[in-house]
């Protein structure tokens, strides 16, 4: 039997980063986290100080990059160029460019290479934006995970006030809105849902709720 793949897509902050490495852990799928693979791109490039128009620099830079996602002791880690970097990654310096750093084509073709080598003989539950549309058109299952704008601020907005960051929803919501803008109406693999993807619209849901539907549905297609 090929490897199997579970493809999950959605917009930012639908909860797909928790929920996918649950649902990874209890059917032992391989998690991969390709918001974490932008992530080192715009990294490498912050610390090299390339900027985003210096496509042959970053062409440069794709060459020899190598992005390594590990689990350990159950946390996810991120490795750049032989580095740790998962916390690094998530900066607000990485925040502020990654979206356009993940629409500059080179950036995305070669990611995309490197995910569908990363799937290679795995079982994998693999986490984005375009990859029911584009990396995996043939996944077994594909779903898009949905949320209204402001249940999806009102999550950052809860979470960063555990965190003590001092963000007001007004603005956190204005964020949500823009980044989707961004995502939906890019020319470079806009987010979208695949139409075989199954819709899930975790609004009115609790995590464990999703992950229950999630592993339902992936049992139900895969025999
Ligand atoms: O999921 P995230 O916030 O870590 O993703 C970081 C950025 O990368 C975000 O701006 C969307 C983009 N991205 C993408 O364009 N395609 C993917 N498959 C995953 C992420």
């Amino acid at each position: 039997m090929s490897n199997i793949i579970v493809a999950i897509d959605g917009p930012a902050g639908a909860g797909k980063g928790t929920i996918t490495k649950k649902v990874g852990e209890k059917l032992n799928l391989v998690n991969i986290d390709t918001g974490a693979m932008y992530r080192c791109v715009a990294l490498e490039m912050i610390r090299k100080n390339i900027k985003l128009e210096e496509i042959d620099k970053i062409e440069q830079i794709l060459k020899c990059i190598e992005i390594e996602l590990k689990e350990e002791n159950g946390q996810q880690i991120v490795l750049l160029n032989g580095e740790e970097v998962t916390l690094a990654i998530r900066s607000k310096e990485v925040n502020e460019i990654v979206s356009q750093v993940s629409h500059i084509v080179i950036v995305r073709k070669t990611m995309v290479e490197l995910q569908r080598k990363m799937a290679e003989s795995k079982n994998i539950i693999m986490e984005g934006r375009d990859i029911g549309t584009n990396v995996f058109p043939n996944a077994d299952v594909k779903i898009y995970l949905d949320a209204t704008p402001e249940e999806r601020a009102m999550r950052r907005y809860k979470e960063n006030k555990e965190k003590g960051i001092d963000i007001s929803y007004d603005k956190i919501l204005e964020n949500v809105k823009f980044r989707d803008n961004n995502d939906m109406t890019s020319s470079v693999a806009p987010l979208k849902r695949a139409q075989d993807a199954i819709y899930i619209d975790s609004t009115n849901m609790s995590i464990e709720e999703v992950i229950n539907e999630i592993i339902k549905i992936i049992n139900n297609n895969i025999k």
